[in-house]
């Protein structure tokens, strides 16, 4: 596995983007609804740099990409957001791929009736965008790379790294599961010393 991105580099990074959204915000209270399971580790370290009142909520957004279901459908389970009509609301989600799983979370949002809505993601693919989305705050943008860490699966695994890595084609394999967490832990201990 490679690092991509550092434990301290992400901080740093969000403790940015909070300052942008303070800017936009300023004292009026705000909503920021997480996408799972994905945006975990991004809610929870934006959420402690936020000084404005702040409620959260999260919803899971599922899509079926495969040819047996019609492209583009979006399976969204909402049962985890909070009231939001008439609040600020902030989507946030772990990473901007195609865009489709924002811009369909996104429309349902808008049929709740939320005073404003804004998108925020803490890394944007290039080059992999299907359709047309622009989110207010973005953390990094990023090579079409497979990643991993801070939120972020690969067959539901190595979400818990604090880092943002690379997986090593001959790391697929989840045998090598183990191996590239030691690795990634061992690779954070050094960048944080
Ligand atoms: P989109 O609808 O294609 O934009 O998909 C976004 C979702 O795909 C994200 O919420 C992630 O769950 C997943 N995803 C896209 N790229 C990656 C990646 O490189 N690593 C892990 N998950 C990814
Ligand atoms: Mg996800």
């Amino acid at each position: 596995m490679q690092v991509l991105l550092t434990p301290d580099q992400i901080h740093k990074r969000i403790e940015e983007m909070a300052h942008e959204i303070a800017v936009d915000f300023g004292n009026e209270p705000i909503t920021l609804i997480g996408i799972l399971n994905g945006s975990l580790m991004f809610m929870a370290d934006l959420l402690r740099e936020l000084k404005m009142p702040t409620r959260i909520g999260f919803l899971r957004a599922s899509s079926y990409r495969g040819t047996a279901t019609r492209p583009g459908t979006l399976d969204i389970l909402p049962g985890l957001v909070p009231d939001v009509a008439g609040r600020h609301v902030i989507l946030l989600d772990d990473i901007l791929d195609t865009a489709r799983t924002l811009s369909g979370v996104v429309e349902f949002l808008q049929s709740l009736s939320p005073a404003s809505l804004k998108v925020g993601v803490l890394l944007r693919k290039r080059g992999r965008q299907e359709v047309p989305f622009e989110p207010d705050y973005t953390g990094f943008e990023i090579p079409d790379l497979f990643v991993i860490g801070y939120g972020l699966d690969f067959n539901d695994d190595y979400r818990q790294l604090s880092c943002i890595g690379v997986l090593d084609e001959a790391n697929i394999d989840q045998a090598h599961h183990p191996e590239v967490i030691s690795k990634a832990v061992h690779i954070v201990s050094l960048t944080t010393e």
